[in-house]
């Protein structure tokens, strides 16, 4: 598969940290219930691990699958891991895509945050499968939806910065429509030494639009259902077997 974090993987730990400020302790909230002895989580696009490790403190007994494609983020990921005693004996990094990925056959939570614009339909359908086969009973899938949910044009706007050391960096985003449940975001990443540009990479993929009546529809196909979780800005979802 491509990578499409390949030109932007060094920048992505400093650039999504600020989202998981408000993202961590409601996926916390959102996890803290399961079981870990019904089966190991899955972190679904672990990215630079920083959802890894919120799910590594709030379920201290769970073993964890982080799935992470793309090289440079897993380099991101391997070190958060290894940089934290709770997590290395406990975490298994698969370089695959989720649905590539050889995992447990039954899981008590899988974890899906800020990801599920990168699956097509048809891939989601699996997605969906996969969940109806392997969530234990009583096991839980969370995920997020982000905005917007319709393909409309987005203007350039700073999506998120942070600074290390003496050096700013710098995330722009903007989006156009590509199809009827598609947009094409296109990013710049900027580094910043004083006023001064000294590095840019810009870059572009594909994000599929879902809605929550859209999720609501695809779930209850596959005998699932979703319960949209506090706070509601942020757009998290439980997934859970329609008997469960
Ligand atoms: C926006 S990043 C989010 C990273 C992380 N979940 C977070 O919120 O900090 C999206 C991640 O999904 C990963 N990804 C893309 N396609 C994937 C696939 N088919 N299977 C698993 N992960 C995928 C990317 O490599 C990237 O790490």
């Amino acid at each position: 598969m491509t990578d499409e974090y390949a030109e932007s993987a060094e920048f992505i730990d400093i650039l999504i940290s600020p989202f998981w400020n408000d993202l961590g302790p409601a996926l916390s909230a959102a996890i803290k219930a399961t079981d870990p002895g019904a089966g190991p989580v899955v972190d679904v696009g672990a990215g630079s691990g920083c959802g890894t490790l919120a799910i590594g403190d709030a379920l201290p007994d769970a073993e964890i699958f982080a799935v992470e494609p793309s090289a440079g983020l897993r380099t991101a990921l391997l070190a958060r891991i290894n940089a934290h005693e709770s997590l290395r004996e406990r975490v298994t990094v698969l370089p695959e895509g989720f649905l590539e990925a050889d995992l447990p056959d039954q899981l008590s939570l899988v974890v899906a945050m800020n990801v599920i614009g990168h699956f097509a339909p048809n891939e989601r359908r699996a997605i969906w499968a996969l969940l109806a086969k392997r969530l234990a009973p009583g096991g839980r899938a969370v995920l997020n939806l982000q905005p917007p949910s319709e393909p409309t044009e987005i203007p350039e706007a700073v999506a998120s910065a942070g600074h290390i050391g003496r050096r700013r960096y710098e995330c722009r985003a903007r989006a156009e429509p590509a199809g009827d449940q598609l947009l094409t975001w296109h990013m710049t990443y900027r580094t910043y030494q004083g006023e001064q540009v000294v590095d840019e990479r810009k870059l572009s993929y594909a994000w599929h639009l879902v809605t929550e009546p859209l999720l609501r529809e695809e779930l209850a196909e596959s005998g699932l259902r979703l319960h949209a979780l506090e706070p509601a800005d942020l757009g998290i979802f439980a997934i859970a077997r329609e008997q469960a």
